[in-house]
């Protein structure tokens, strides 16, 4: 396959460690975790001191391509915009052994590691992040740009608004609309106010946006149920989609939340920055799809497991008025609850393609599984078959004409998962936390290099019927 990326994806604060290290400022994650004393990434896979085995790891699977996130609290000390440099020699050595060892990199400007003296502002509820995230983005367009040609203005902004100001699992960890519908405006604005600092610097490359997908499906065919799949692909897809790639918040979405919410925060000259300052590519996370039906009854209730267990309660997501996600019974779902479902990739993208018509990365696909570390290799069939199904899927729509341009799994090592903690386990290297951070690859590291090595031959192929 011509040109097409391969490799794992990873982001700052689940992988570096080194918290307090290298002029680091706090990050509102930091903050949280310390507070609410749960488990955090102070140390996490210790990427910071050990990126240079991680990488070449990676160049030893096969891998082509890297997604990082570059952690703005390493690289702009303060309120005033500071650079710290020991940041940005960091970043300049990250970059820097990944070319030295043929591998692309594939880089987030922004995943989710807001600096705390931000967030005491009010973070995204503040205009003034957007300007202060303008001038960190200038800052790694400049320091990194005469080597970085693939950048992603935000990692997934609906689900890290939504779990910070409307699930209220996410630090700030608040449960407002109103908050949610200026976050989710101000980080979009942010988006574009970037792309506009790349477009007029004559960076080279391309910019994008990584989404955290989720395409609709509908219980039947209904009338009722078409109307509840749009309110839910407004709420999931839409006004991230729409907005970063046709420069246009969805209509009909603004109309109902300018009934019980205020926009006034949404100034003229901001939707002309939005409208004229659109991305090269679309990066899509997939992980499930969202089947719903029409609102019943009953409040707005959004629940997510974070436990690990099915016992435990399923994940609830009701938006009252709006639609209700449903959870079929029938299918397969992970320890963690998220159904498997590979199809949904393929009708996605192929939605995707014909909806925007820009270029697609795949840049986030995984299992979180629970995994003993301390054998000499870990036998992960299970992210293999979930691997195989979903790459299956991604050559399908390939096949059909859709311009898909890469595959990252979710993630080449294994990492720390937010509110999941490290026991969820989605590496292709094993890290074992309890024995100086050792690395193992796994299974599906041999398995993913045989994929590379043969352009996707080795995936074994199915199509489908109606999906
Ligand atoms: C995506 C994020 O939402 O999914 C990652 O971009 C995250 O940061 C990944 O880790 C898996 O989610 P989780 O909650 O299982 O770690």
């Amino acid at each position: 396959m011509k040109e097409f990326l391969w490799g794992g994806a990873t982001a700052s604060y689940q992988c570096e460690g080194g918290w307090n290290e290298g002029g680091r400022a706090e990050s509102m994650w930091d903050k949280y975790l310390h507070e609410e004393n749960l488990e955090n990434g102070d140390v996490a896979s210790d990427h910071y001191h050990r990126f240079k085995e991680d990488i070449k790891m990676m160049k030893e699977g096969g891998h082509t391509s890297y997604r990082f996130s570059l952690a703005w609290p390493r690289i702009i000390k303060n309120l005033e915009g500071e650079i710290n440099q020991e940041g940005i020699d960091f970043y300049n050595e990250m970059i820097d052994t990944c070319l030295e060892n043929g591998i692309t990199p594939f880089v987030t400007i922004y995943h989710w590691d807001l600096p705390q003296y931000l967030e005491e502002l009010g973070g995204w509820l503040n205009r003034r992040t957007c300007e202060a995230y303008m001038h960190y983005a200038k800052v790694c367009f400049d320091a990194f740009g005469d080597r970085v040609v693939h950048w992603s203005t935000f990692n997934e902004p609906r689900y890290c608004i939504f779990s910070g100001y409307l699930i209220g699992n996410y630090p700030p960890g608040h449960r407002d609309l109103q908050e949610t519908l200026t976050g989710s405006y101000y980080l979009m604005l942010a988006s574009a106010m970037a792309v506009k600092v790349f477009r007029e610097g004559g960076y080279k490359g391309q910019i994008g946006i990584v989404h955290s997908f989720a395409p609709v499906y509908g219980v039947d065919g209904t009338v009722q149920t078409r109307i509840a799949m749009r309110f839910a692909d407004n709420f999931l897809n839409n006004w991230i989609l729409d907005t970063a790639a046709m420069g246009e918040i969805p209509g009909d979405m603004l109309g109902e939340l300018s009934k019980t919410c205020d926009l006034s925060m949404m100034l003229p000259e901001d939707l002309e920055i939005i409208k004229h300052n659109t991305v090269d590519f679309l990066g899509l996370n997939y992980y499930a799809r969202a089947v719903v039906k029409p609102y019943e009854t009953g409040e707005t209730t959004l629940i997510v497991n974070n436990s690990g267990s099915k016992a435990k309660g399923t994940s609830q997501t009701i938006i009252k008025g709006w639609f209700e996600q449903v959870r079929p019974e029938s299918s397969r779902y992970t320890e963690w609850d998220t159904e498997i479902f590979p199809e949904g990739l393929y009708e996605g993208i192929r939605q995707v393609w014909k909806k925007y018509h820009l270029p697609v990365y795949i840049t986030e696909n995984g299992i979180g599984l629970y995994e003993d570390v301390t054998v000499d290799q870990v036998d992960d069939e299970e992210r293999i078959q979930f691997m195989n199904m979903h790459i299956n899927a991604i050559l399908n729509a390939k096949e059909e004409g859709c311009d898909v341009r890469g595959y990252f799994a979710w993630s080449p090592f294994d990492l720390y998962s937010w509110k999941n903690g490290t026991e969820k386990r989605y590496g292709l290297v094993a890290v074992d936390y309890e024995d100086n951070l050792k690395r193992k690859p796994k299974k599906s590291y041999y398995w993913f290099k045989n994929v590379i090595e043969t352009k996707g031959e080795a995936i074994k192929r199915e199509t489908y019927g109606e999906v």
